[in-house]
């Protein structure tokens, strides 16, 4: 394989995919870098299903293996949510202190063995014969009573780990990419592409 088309506009998620494949000898390009721009809608059930459905979608626009990633906050007090809603609940330009704000408040009264959730990503890489490879992991904490730490984004500073006494937004990037349901799942699927021979590298 020459090289990987990451479906994704976020710079963010590039970086962390490229640290991780950095020593197989494929590059990873975004699909802007790659002249791909497919306007896909994400109206899978499940974080598999978005991935898949992205992934898809660049491949058959570019006729080269792709890959793309679906994740989500999973709450179980509330059901699952904002599970594959974890980006628009609220709406879309709703800061994260106001959606971590939210979240406290939604639990408040539940006690701590209650309020346990999980960040889950799902990553699909998809081959132009069709053949499709995936991989999800989680990243297990509780929803905490308030807001914490400078790192990371999103619902990291309200994620709290009770293993390490911190919250999510409390770890270095390092240690989190480590732990997280993100880093474990691209290094699962790292492993699966060297399994598969294209790419080299040991698992
Ligand atoms: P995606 O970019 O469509 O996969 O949406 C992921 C959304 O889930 C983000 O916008 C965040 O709201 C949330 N999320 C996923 N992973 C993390 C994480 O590591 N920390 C905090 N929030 C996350």
């Amino acid at each position: 394989m020459k090289r990987i088309i990451f479906a994704t506009g976020n710079a963010h998620k590039l970086e962390e995919i490229r640290g991780i494949l950095e020593d197989t000898g494929v590059p990873v390009v975004s699909m802007k870098e790659a002249g791909i721009d497919a306007d896909i809608v994400e109206d899978g059930a499940t974080f598999a299903e978005n991935a898949l459905i992205k992934a898809r979608a660049v491949c058959e626009a570019s006729g080269e293996a792709a890959m793309a990633d679906d994740s989500g906050l999973v709450v179980d007090a509330l059901g699952g949510q904002p599970g594959i809603y974890s980006s628009r609940w609220m709406g879309e330009d709703t800061s994260y202190h106001i959606k971590n704000a939210e979240l406290i408040r939604l639990l408040d009264g539940v006690p701590e063995e209650k309020r346990t959730a999980r960040f889950v990503c799902s990553i699909a890489c998809v081959f132009p014969d069709g053949t499709v490879l995936s991989s999800e992991e989680t990243y297990e904490g509780i929803i905490g009573y308030e807001e914490r730490g400078e790192n990371g984004f999103g619902y990291d500073p309200v994620f709290y780990l009770p293993d390490r006494g911190c919250y999510s937004a409390e770890l270095s990037p390092e240690e989190k990419n480590r732990i997280s349901h993100r880093g474990k799942a691209l290094r699962a699927m790292r492993d699966k592409l060297i399994a598969r021979g294209e790419l080299k590298g040991e698992t």
